[in-house]
């Protein structure tokens, strides 16, 4: 996996001490974990170590801690499953670090990314409880496809979605950030 640029932001691929960042910044924040579909709850550091050495194996597709350029520091996560063709996107950004339009920026670093890949198109899904994230997504060009339910064993069972898309188009070596 490379490592990916953007303008305030250095994604790189997951290692397990991240979990320490994890816990840090997911621990306490009930809220923001339960918005994502499979984080765990409680976000121990041990819980977040084994979520992360499953999400870094190559058939989990393409998971990046999301760290600030110039500090290093980690704000949050972001990656993409490895449906041939296809991947479900998911991203969570730490409370301290929400409102900057690090999420938008992440986003759109990999949709750049997969379309390098070849990947032809992203999903995602969010709560409709989670506007936020329905706001980044269309910031970024997805689209609202529609409305279903899934069974989301991390969240309790079946949930309401909202399901976005963004077609991508292939534009190998179309990189502004590199
Ligand atoms: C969703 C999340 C990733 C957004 O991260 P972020 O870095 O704060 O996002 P950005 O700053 O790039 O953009 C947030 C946008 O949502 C908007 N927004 C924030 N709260 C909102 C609300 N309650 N209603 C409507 N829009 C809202 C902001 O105004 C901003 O849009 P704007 O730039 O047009 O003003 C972050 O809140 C998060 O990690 N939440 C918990 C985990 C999660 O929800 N993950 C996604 C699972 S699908």
């Amino acid at each position: 996996m490379e490592i990916l640029r953007s303008p305030r932001l250095i994604l790189r691929p997951l290692i397990p001490n991240d979990a320490v960042h994890f816990a840090r910044l997911l621990g306490p924040d009930r809220a923001g974990v339960r918005m994502t579909a499979s984080i765990p709850y409680p976000c121990t550091e041990e819980a977040a170590r084994e979520w992360i050495v499953q999400k870094a194996s190559p058939e989990a597709g393409q998971v990046f801690a999301i760290t600030h350029a110039q500090s290093g520091e980690v704000m949050g996560a972001i990656g993409f499953g490895d449906s041939p063709g296809n991947g479900d996107l998911g991203y969570w950004i730490g409370k301290p670090f929400r409102g900057k339009g690090y999420a938008t920026e992440a986003i759109r670093r990999i949709v750049t990314h997969a379309s390098h890949l070849g990947i032809s198109r992203l999903f995602a899904e969010t709560f409709p409880t989670n506007p936020a994230s329905s706001r980044v997504l269309t910031k970024n060009g997805f689209r609202l496809t529609g409305r279903g339910a899934r069974q989301i064993p991390a969240r309790g069972g079946s949930r309401t979605i909202l399901k976005y898309v963004i077609e991508i188009q292939g534009c190998p070596g179309q990189n502004t950030w590199k």
